[in-house]
């Protein structure tokens, strides 16, 4: 996820159980690869392998030199993202926006496998809007073209984030193809990603939203798919010293000054749902500094401890519309 999935995070999620995570989507413009956001997206210094790169744009050509480029800077996995509906992307004709030309598609996909030597995946989404779902023939000509793995969320474009995922066309597209299918969209909890995975035949699914500020969620489900029991919530203990990795290993990663700003969402999320959260994270907000912001999140914690050894965070639906 954009603004979301970066390094820092994806390490984090990555120690707790996922068992897979790809970047967040990088331009495919070479006049965009050294700025520094794009540089940052690509950078993947001692990150856990495998090493997934996500490149989004819409010039077939451009898309091949893309996934070249970041092959040679140490991506052992290319995704290619037609799976994100905001206006930027899709102004510039990328994204879902993509998918209501199956040409281009067929042309990218093409041109991208024919690049690179490593696997290319390819995240999409059911269709443009709910009358032209053609996630089937997508699905059909990624495989032809050599895609190796598909991501499925299950929303048109059209959708956008609204309304609730459904769930029939990845099972319509796992049983249309050979090559293995993720199940994405609306994925919550553990007992959630059982139902998802019976109901589509997925071979995995991909978690977003209810990963933020619950990085732990990946061993949750993992537990659960293995156990059919539900994993105790953190120790306090150890969820102070996570954040503090966390925090840590984000600055490193920004400097300070972006740091100190872009930690603010990911502090919010961890502690929306609990004891005192809301008050904390308007007040964590104005703080200035780095070191105040890591002693702020290191004293509320520490707080959290008069609740129970446990935190007591319950995943709820509204985590997704916050
Ligand atoms: C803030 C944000 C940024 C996102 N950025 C990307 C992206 O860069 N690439 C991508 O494939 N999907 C992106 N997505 C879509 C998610 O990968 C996912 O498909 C979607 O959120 C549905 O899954 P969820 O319900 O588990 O969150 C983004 C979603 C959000 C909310």
């Amino acid at each position: 996820m954009a603004g979301v999935t970066d390094r820092p995070f994806r390490q984090l999620c990555k120690q707790l159980g996922a068992g897979y995570a790809v970047s967040e989507m990088a331009a495919s413009d070479p006049r965009l690869w050294a700025s520094e956001k794009t540089s940052r997206r690509i950078n993947h210094d001692g990150e856990m392998e495998p090493k997934a790169v996500q490149i989004a744009g819409a010039d077939p050509a451009m898309l091949a030199a893309s996934a070249r480029f970041n092959v040679e800077r140490g991506a052992q996995i290319i995704d290619i993202n037609m799976g994100c509906p905001v206006k930027k992307v899709c102004n510039s004709w990328c994204g879902s926006a993509l998918l209501q030309n199956e040409a281009l598609v067929g042309r990218i996909l093409d041109a991208v496998v024919a690049a690179v030597d490593v696997p290319v995946t390819l995240k999409f989404r059911t269709g443009w809007d709910r009358q032209h779902k053609n996630a089937l023939v997508i699905a059909r000509m990624a495989e032809a073209s050599g895609i190796a793995m598909l991501t499925l969320h299950g929303r048109t474009r059209a959708d956008g984030y609204s309304g609730e995922a459904e769930y029939d066309t990845i099972a319509a597209v796992k049983a249309a193809v050979g090559i293995p299918v993720v199940a994405n969209g609306d994925i919550t909890s553990p007992r959630k990603a059982k139902q998802v995975l019976a109901h589509t035949g997925a071979d995995a699914v991909m978690i977003g939203r209810a990963a933020q500020g619950r990085p732990w969620i990946f061993r949750e489900i993992d537990h659960y798919l293995r156990t059919g029991e539900t994993l105790a919530a953190p120790t306090v203990v150890e969820v102070r010293a996570l954040m503090q990795e966390h925090l840590r290993a984000h600055y490193a990663f920004y400097g300070d000054y972006i740091g100190l700003r872009t930690a603010r969402k990911h502090i919010g999320w961890y502690v929306r749902e609990l004891p005192g959260g809301e008050d904390f994270r308007q007040r964590m907000n104005r703080l200035e500094s780095c070191e105040e912001q890591l002693a702020a999140v290191d004293a509320f914690f520490e707080s959290q401890a008069a609740y129970g050894e446990r935190l007591q965070y319950g995943l709820s639906e509204q985590r997704l519309a916050a």
